[in-house]
C-alpha cells in the first residue's frame, strides 16, 4: 500500500516511541527474580484500567488521569505477586516513568520524517510526557504533544483520535498513526487513520478490529516505507 498521501506523523508514547519495559531493570533491583514479572503485571494492569475507566465514566465515576492509573496499577501488581513494594519503592518505579530509555531508532525515525508533522498521542498526562521527551534524545524532534486529557477518555476510544486529527487539521487518511499496542493500532485505523502496527514481539494481530495498513518490526521501517513513496 503506498503512503504517498500521507503528510503527518502521530504515535504512541509507551512501548511505541518509549521503552516502557526499561523499569524492569529497576523491578529487578527492588524484587529480585521477579522484576520481568512485576513488569508485565504493571503494564497489563495499567492498560486493564484505562479501558475500564472509560466504561465506567459516568457522573458518580470521574476518570483517573494516567499518573493515577500508572499508581493504581503498580499497587495491584505488587500485591498480586505478593511482593514485599513499600509506598517509597512504588515511588521509585513510578519515577522511572519519566525517564523511560527511547528505542534506539526512535530519533532517527523522527528525522526522517521531518518536515512532516510528528505529534505524540498517548494516554500519559502532560505532566508525564512533557518531561519525558524533554529529558530524551527526542526533544526537539516532536513538533507536539496531545494527551488525551482533553477528550477525557482513553484509547481506544474513536474520540482520542479524532482528536489529533481536528488539531492537526488534516484528513485522518493523510495522518500515518504509529504504535506498538495492536489495540491502539486497530483503534486509530478503525478511525480512519493510516495504521503503522511495530509487532516487535512478534503477537498475533488483533481479532477484534480491521488490520493495521502496515505490520513492521521497528520505527526505522516506518521512516523507511515513509521514504519510498
Ligand atoms: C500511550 C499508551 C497506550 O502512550 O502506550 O497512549
Amino acid at each position: 500500500m503506498k503512503t504517498g498521501t500521507l503528510r503527518a506523523f502521530v504515535f504512541d508514547a509507551y512501548g511505541t516511541l518509549f521503552d516502557v519495559m526499561s523499569v524492569e531493570a529497576r523491578a529487578e533491583a527492588l524484587a529480585p527474580g521477579q522484576g520481568a514479572a512485576l513488569a508485565r503485571a504493571w503494564r497489563a494492569k495499567q492498560l486493564e484500567t484505562t479501558w475500564l475507566a472509560s466504561l465506567m465514566v459516568s457522573p458518580g465515576y470521574r476518570r483517573p488521569d494516567f499518573a493515577a492509573v500508572t499508581a493504581m496499577a503498580l499497587d495491584y501488581a505488587v500485591a498480586s505477586l505478593a511482593l514485599p513494594l513499600d509506598a517509597a519503592e512504588q515511588a521509585a518505579l513510578i519515577a522511572e516513568y519519566l525517564r523511560l530509555a527511547p528505542y534506539a531508532d526512535a530519533s532517527s525515525a523522527l528525522d526522517a520524517l521531518a518536515p512532516m508533522p510528528r505529534w505524540i498521542l498517548s494516554n500519559g498526562t502532560r505532566s508525564m510526557l512533557d518531561p519525558l521527551v524533554a529529558g530524551s534524545a527526542l526533544a526537539g524532534r516532536v513538533d507536539r504533544i496531545v494527551s488525551v486529557d482533553e477528550v477525557d477518555v482513553y484509547k481506544p476510544s474513536p474520540r482520542v483520535y479524532a482528536l489529533a486529527a481536528d488539531q492537526l487539521g488534516i484528513a485522518p487518511s493523510a495522518i500515518g498513526f504509529v504504535s506498538a499496542n495492536g489495540w491502539d493500532a486497530a483503534g486509530a485505523k478503525s478511525c480512519g487513520l493510516r495504521a503503522f502496527w511495530i509487532n516487535r514481539s512478534g503477537a498475533p494481530v488483533e481479532r477484534h478490529a480491521p488490520a493495521p495498513d502496515w505490520i513492521v518490526g521497528s520505527l526505522a521501517e516506518v521512516a523507511a516505507i515513509a521514504a519510498m513513496h
